[in-house]
């Protein structure tokens, strides 16, 4: 049983999917839990309620999209106004656009800047206040994308890999501060984010994933639970893939 009492969790994109198995996993590890979601405000608030009727902890949604500036300050501010500061931050939210490199325009600009900008501007925003306490951890959601290289998913795949590399860097520039860095790489989810994909994808992933399974959000959940507790010291810029063996490298 992982324990994070007394720790703050600064979780984006907790309203569905990943992000919302997330939150209640690090609230039922005792952590005061607050998260951002961009649009729908329902499912944060059944979010909300579900983890307080479950745990009898409040955990604190705010809306905001963290490719704003103005609300990337504000998400920290109002974190930090409720719960005093930040120990734990987890850069989950990400999403994807694909198409054909050739005929990509926009969609590179939108989906670097969600993907690994706002990550890593958030990891400015609140690397002072962890090094003003000497601990915190910082965990990026990314993707197998990173490695296996999807077609029609340059701008993703490369917004990934990007963000495993981010991860390396500052975990060199902040180890000494005890403040570890890790990216927790998922395999395929059946999530609104790939509620497109084709049967060929979900085909691929059960035959040649080891487990022959997709992976859950209690899966990846355990993966960032353990990567955010004080036993997990010694553990910095490293990719972990929770994918059930889809990554043979
Ligand atoms: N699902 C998979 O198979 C899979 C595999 C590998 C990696 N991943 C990664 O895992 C992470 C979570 O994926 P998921 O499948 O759980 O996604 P999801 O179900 O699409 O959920 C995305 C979450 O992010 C929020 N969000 C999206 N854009 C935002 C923005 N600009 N500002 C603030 N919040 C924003 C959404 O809020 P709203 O609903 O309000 O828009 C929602 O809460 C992503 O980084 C993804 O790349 C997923």
């Amino acid at each position: 049983m992982i324990e994070l009492h007394g720790k703050v969790a600064l979780v984006t994109g907790g309203s569905r999917g990943i992000g919302r198995e997330l939150i209640a996993s690090l609230s039922r590890a005792g952590a005061d839990v607050a998260f951002c979601y961009r649009s729908d405000s329902g499912a944060a608030a059944t979010a909300c309620a579900e983890i307080l009727e479950q745990t009898r902890r409040t955990v604190l949604a705010v809306q905001a999209d963290i490719t704003v500036e103005a609300d990337r300050k504000r998400l920290v501010a109002e974190t930090r106004e409720r719960f005093g500061t930040v120990d734990i931050l987890v850069n989950n939210a990400g999403s994807t656009e694909d198409g054909l490199a050739v005929r990509m325009t926009d969609a590179w600009e939108s989906v670097l800047e969600l993907d690994l900008t706002a990550p890593f501007r958030l990891c400015q925003l609140v690397l002072p206040l962890m090094m003003k306490r000497t601990t915190g951890r910082i965990i990026n959601i990314g993707s197998i994308a990173s490695r296996v290289g999807l077609a029609g998913q340059a701008n993703y795949t490369a917004a990934k890999a990007g963000l495993e590399g981010l991860t390396r860097s500052l975990a060199q520039e902040y180890g000494r501060r005890g403040i570890t860095v890790n990216t927790v790489s998922p395999g395929f989810l059946e999530t609104e984010l790939t509620a497109n994909a084709d049967e060929f994808v979900r085909r691929y992933v059960t035959e040649h994933s080891s487990t022959g399974r997709f992976v859950t959000p209690e899966a990846i959940a355990s993966a960032v639970l353990f990567l955010a507790s004080d036993d997990a010291w010694a553990i910095t810029g490293q990719t972990i893939h929770v994918d059930g063996g889809l990554v043979k490298l």
